[in-house]
């Protein structure tokens, strides 16, 4: 009989703070920035994000999806024995976020790490799961999408600061008989990897670089809608599927336009997209396990439905993951 993986449980978490697009506004004005709702929501869709308070980091977001994750699965933690957290903002350079993560979660023992590939590190973490799964080094994985992007936003760059923000997603992947993940497709090309880049790094004990994030936006957009488009017609014909068979789509949740030309593209109507950036704003990695968990628990995704993930981000990284729930 084929191994196979599947999603048996999904959780989420966002820090307390919700910050609308007019209290920013207000806040960067002290600061003799202009911006306005208006702007940010005509171009982006972004109405409001979550901010983490200042002592909670990744690892404690990443640690309270993965505990809703374990009990919507119903399993005991104890048998996780693979924890990967995608993250480009861990708690520290080392150890990884993943084994924080694991200490937290109580258990010991399985394999721990962390991924980055920016904001398709989650999708990166799970076909990277599934593939373990399926070749018998693991039986029970959390992928788990976790950011605090606040600390690497320059609160003086209005083209950026007002893009982003923090939270957590998790899918808890069992060992099954059926499928589960369908097909799953990776990418990446570095040649790209200044249009968006934290070009910073911690040495003899200051930071040399730049600590914030800078990102071309237009050059962005347009890599982000043709990947998009492309990776999703591979990975749903490596599944032997057509675009008619998904019967929801989680893009990468950066920009409403972005999601908005992607689904165009594909023949996916918005009303099988799901949107989450409105609320959340772009939490990079966390931002498809995010709306995964809202619209598994408000009851739109149910139990047997195709759902098409895909990621795009830094590096430039792109990739796609198919999964029957
Ligand atoms: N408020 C008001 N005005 C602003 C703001 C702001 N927050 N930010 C920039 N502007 C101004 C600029 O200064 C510029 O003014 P100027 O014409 O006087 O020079 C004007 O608005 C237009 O700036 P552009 O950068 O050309 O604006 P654009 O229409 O390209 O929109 C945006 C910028 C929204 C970032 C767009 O490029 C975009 O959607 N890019 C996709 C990138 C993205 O979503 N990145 C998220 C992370 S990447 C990822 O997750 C894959």
């Amino acid at each position: 009989m084929n191994r196979h993986s599947r999603i048996a449980g999904t959780g989420s978490a966002l820090p307390e703070r919700i910050v609308t697009n007019e209290q920013l506004s207000r806040e960067m004005a002290e600061r003799g920035l202009e911006t306005s709702d208006q702007w940010i929501a005509e171009r982006t869709g972004i109405r409001q994000r979550h901010i983490a308070a200042p002592e909670v980091s990744a690892s404690m977001l990443a640690t309270q999806a993965a505990r809703e994750a374990i009990a919507a699965a119903g399993v005991s933690a104890e048998a996780v024995d693979l924890l990967i957290v995608a993250t480009s903002t861990p708690d520290y350079v080392f150890p990884s976020t993943a084994c924080l993560v694991q200490k937290a979660l109580g258990i010991a023992g399985g394999a721990a790490f962390d991924v980055q590939a920016v904001c398709s590190g989650f999708v990166y973490g799970l076909a990277t799961a599934d593939a373990m799964i399926r070749t018998g080094m693991a039986s029970c994985a959390l992928v788990i999408g976790a950011e605090v992007f606040s600390r690497i936003l320059d609160w003086n760059d209005r083209g950026t600061c007002v893009l982003f923000g923090d939270g957590a997603g998790a899918v808890l992947l069992t060992a099954a008989d059926r499928p589960g993940i369908l097909a799953s497709k990776l990418h990446a090309d570095g040649r790209y990897e200044n249009i968006l880049r934290t070009a910073g790094n911690v040495c003899g004990g200051g930071i040399t670089g730049h600590p914030f994030l800078t990102m071309d936006g237009q050059a962005v957009f347009k890599l982000a809608v043709s990947t998009l488009d492309s990776v999703a017609r591979e990975t749903v014909a490596q599944a032997g599927l057509e675009l008619s068979d998904i019967d929801w789509l989680i893009p990468h949740q950066a920009n409403l336009r972005i999601i908005q030309a992607t689904g165009r593209r594909l023949g996916v109507p918005i009303e099988r997209v799901i949107v989450t950036v409105d609320q959340h704003a772009n939490t990079s990695a966390a931002s498809i396990p995010l709306a995964l968990d809202q619209a598994v628990r408000d009851g739109r995704i149910k139990p047997g439905d195709k759902v098409l993930m895909e990621g795009v981000g830094g590096g430039f990284t792109w990739g796609a993951v198919l999964a029957q729930m």
